[in-house]
């Protein structure tokens, strides 16, 4: 398992990314197309920047990243604008300040874990929660919305929650995530009108 860890982890070094993390959304996106050239992308827990910096890659400079975390992005690509504040603290109305048309809405968002796998579950979907009503607030009919989860009891529920908004869900498990992680992605396509 340490040599998979150090495999992504000196990958994403060479390949100029500040985390291995970025391989998780590489592989959903070489899988599902999920980002399209031009687009506005909301990515929520964007600290350290590697998902940013692959989006705003792929979305050229016709579109833009707003990439949020309680910590700072450092020398962001100039397409992205960095909100260094609490998820819990954004309205959609703020947002919209920033720009009125959203195409995806990402969370790699993680609460600071406790070990207690209970609580960190919990304090999980809270934070998916909120990235759902901020996508529920701004996607258009059709739009994608992409979220990290620790798995636990009140997944299927949050996955419900996701089913009433969009009309298909499906659980992805990318190869570059730990096994022994808890995490799991939620893929949500085609947003209900
Ligand atoms: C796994 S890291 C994200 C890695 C990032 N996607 C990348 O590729 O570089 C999870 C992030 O969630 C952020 N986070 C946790 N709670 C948050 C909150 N309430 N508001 C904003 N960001 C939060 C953490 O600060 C942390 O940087």
């Amino acid at each position: 398992m340490k040599k998979i860890q150090d495999y992504y982890f000196k990958k994403a070094k060479r390949e100029g990314f500040p985390a291995r993390s970025v391989y998780k959304l590489k592989e959903i996106q070489e899988r599902f197309h999920i980002i399209k050239r031009g687009q506005w992308v909301l990515d929520l827990g964007a600290f350290p920047g590697s998902w940013t910096k692959y989006a705003a890659g792929l979305i050229g400079p016709q579109g833009g990243v707003i990439a949020v975390d309680l910590k700072g992005i450092k020398n962001p690509p100039g397409n992205v604008v960095v909100l260094e504040q609490d998820v819990f603290t954004l309205t959609p109305e703020g947002l919209e300040e920033i720009t009125p048309r959203m195409d995806i809405v990402l969370s790699d968002m993680a609460p600071a874990t406790t070990g207690r796998k209970d609580v960190d579950h919990l304090r999980s979907i809270a934070l998916a929660e909120k990235a759902l009503d901020l996508a529920d607030a701004l996607l258009p009919v059709g739009g994608t919305f992409l979220c990290k989860v620790f798995q636990g009891e009140d997944l299927d529920q949050f996955r419900k929650s996701c089913l009433d908004r969009f009309s298909s869900v499906r659980l992805v498990k990318p190869k570059s995530s730990r096994k022994e992680s808890v995490e799991i992605f939620v893929l949500c396509s085609n947003r209900r009108a």
